[in-house]
C-alpha cells in the first residue's frame, strides 16, 4: 500500500469497526484503521467466512463473539491494528488476516536466513541452525540472532522460531503494531508505549522494513486536551525516509493543510475529529452531524455491528454535539439492540 498523500482514519477502540470505517471512506478517507486488538485474544480466534453478510469475521473460538469484521470492499485500505509484546505471537495472530512474516522468498525451501517481519521494531534478523519440527503449515526452527544490549554491543543468542507458511489470505491491506498506547493495562503488559520507551531508536524501527510510521504528537503523561506537538512530529518526519503519518488535533478539513505545513508529513490521521463527524474527510466540508449519525446507524444495522460498539460511538457523538441527558441520549443509553438504536 502507498502511504504518501493519504487521509487516514485512526485506530479507535470500540469505535473503529466496519460501519465507521466504511463511512469514513465514503467521505474521503483513503486508509482506515481498525481498533486495536490484543494478540492474546487473536490467537484464540478463528477466521470465518460469513456468507450471509459477505464479510470475513474473526471470531473467538467456541463463541459468537466477533472480534474483527471486514469485507472485500475495504480490503485494499483497511489496516489491522494489534497490541502485542511478543514478535512470534504477533506474527501468528496477524496471519489470521494477512500473509505476513514469511521470511524467505520461498518458505518451503527454508533458505538459511531471514527476518521475522511483523511491521514493528521487534523484527529479528536470524540465521537458521536447524529445523526442529515440521508440521503441516508450520515449522519450528532453532536459529541464532544478534540482540543489541543496552550498551550498544550485540550479543549472539539462540532463539526458537515458529514459522507459519503462507495460506493465502489477505483480508486486510496492512498490519500495524500499536507502540503508543499509554494505558497502564498496555504498558504493564509490555505493549503499546512500553515498546517505544526509547524514541531515539526510531532509525532501528525504520530499518526493520516497516512501510510507514504513524506518529501521534503526545507523550504518555499528556492528556487529550493538551495540544498535540506538531513540531515534534516534524522532527520525526525530517529524521526518516519512510512515509510518516501525522496525527493529533485535526478537527476540520482545513486543519489537514495546517498539520501538513507544520510537520512536513504528506499523510494525515484523524481520530476524534472523525468519531464526532466522519465527514471531516470530505473536501466539501463537514455535513451536519445528525446526517452522519443516521448513516452510521444505518451501516451498523446493515453490517450487524456489535451493539456495544455502535452504542459507545453514538454516545461519544451525542456527548460532543449535544447532551446525554436529553431524550435522544437517554434512549441510546437504554438501548439493548441495534433495532432499539434505530
Ligand atoms: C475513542 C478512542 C479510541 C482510541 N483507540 C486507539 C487504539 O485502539 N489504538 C491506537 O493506537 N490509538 C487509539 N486512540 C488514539 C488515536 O488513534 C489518536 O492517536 C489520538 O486520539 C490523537 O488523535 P486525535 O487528536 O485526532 O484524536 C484512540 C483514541 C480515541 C479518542
Amino acid at each position: 500500500m502507498d502511504y504518501n498523500n493519504k487521509l487516514v482514519l485512526a485506530p479507535m477502540v470500540r469505535v473503529g469497526t466496519l460501519p465507521l470505517r466504511l463511512l469514513a471512506a465514503e467521505y474521503g478517507a483513503d486508509i482506515t484503521y481498525g481498533e486495536e486488538i490484543i494478540d492474546h485474544k487473536l490467537v484464540k480466534c478463528d477466521r470465518i467466512v460469513n456468507d450471509y453478510l459477505g464479510t470475513i469475521d474473526v471470531v473467538e473460538k467456541g463463541t459468537q463473539n466477533v472480534v474483527f469484521r471486514t469485507c472485500p470492499e475495504e480490503q485494499s485500505r483497511v489496516v489491522f491494528q494489534m497490541g502485542t509484546s511478543d514478535a512470534v505471537r504477533a506474527l501468528k495472530a496477524a496471519q489470521l488476516v494477512r500473509d505476513v512474516g514469511i521470511l524467505t522468498d520461498c518458505p518451503r525451501c527454508m533458505k538459511s536466513e531471514g527476518q521475522v517481519k511483523n511491521a514493528s521494531a521487534m523484527s529479528i534478523s536470524w540465521k537458521l541452525i536447524r529445523t526442529l519440527v515440521r508440521n503441516g503449515d508450520a515449522v519450528l526452527v532453532m536459529a541464532i540472532a544478534d540482540r543489541p544490549l543496552r550498551n550498544g554491543i550485540l550479543k549472539r543468542i539462540k532463539i526458537t522460531l515458529l514459522i507459519f507458511f503462507l495460506h493465502s489470505c489477505n483480508d486486510v491491506a496492512a498490519v500495524d503494531i500499536n507502540m503508543g498506547c499509554p494505558r497502564s493495562f498496555s504498558i504493564s503488559g509490555g505493549m503499546g508505549a512500553a515498546l517505544l520507551s526509547k524514541p531515539e531508536t526510531i532509525h532501528d524501527i525504520e530499518k526493520t522494513g516497516v512501510s510507514a510510521l504513524a506518529v501521534h504528537g503526545r507523550k504518555v503523561p499528556d492528556r487529550p486536551r493538551d495540544p498535540a506537538k506538531w513540531n515534534e512530529i516534524a522532527d520525526v518526519v525530517a529524521a526518516l525516509s519512510i512515509p510518516v503519518i501525522a496525527n493529533g488535533d485535526v478537527f476540520d478539513y482545513e486543519d489537514i493543510q495546517h498539520i501538513k505545513n507544520a510537520t512536513g508529513a504528506s499523510s494525515i490521521m484523524v481520530a476524534r475529529g472523525a468519531l464526532w463527524n466522519a465527514s471531516v474527510f470530505s473536501p466539501k466540508g463537514k455535513l451536519p452531524w445528525e446526517e452522519v449519525k443516521k448513516e452510521y446507524v444505518r451501516k451498523s444495522i446493515l453490517w450487524d455491528n456489535e451493539v456495544k460498539s455502535t452504542k459507545h460511538t453514538l454516545k461519544e457523538m451525542i456527548m460532543h454535539h449535544s447532551c446525554l441527558e436529553l431524550p435522544e441520549g437517554k434512549a441510546v443509553i437504554k438501548s439493548e439492540t441495534l433495532a432499539d438504536l434505530a
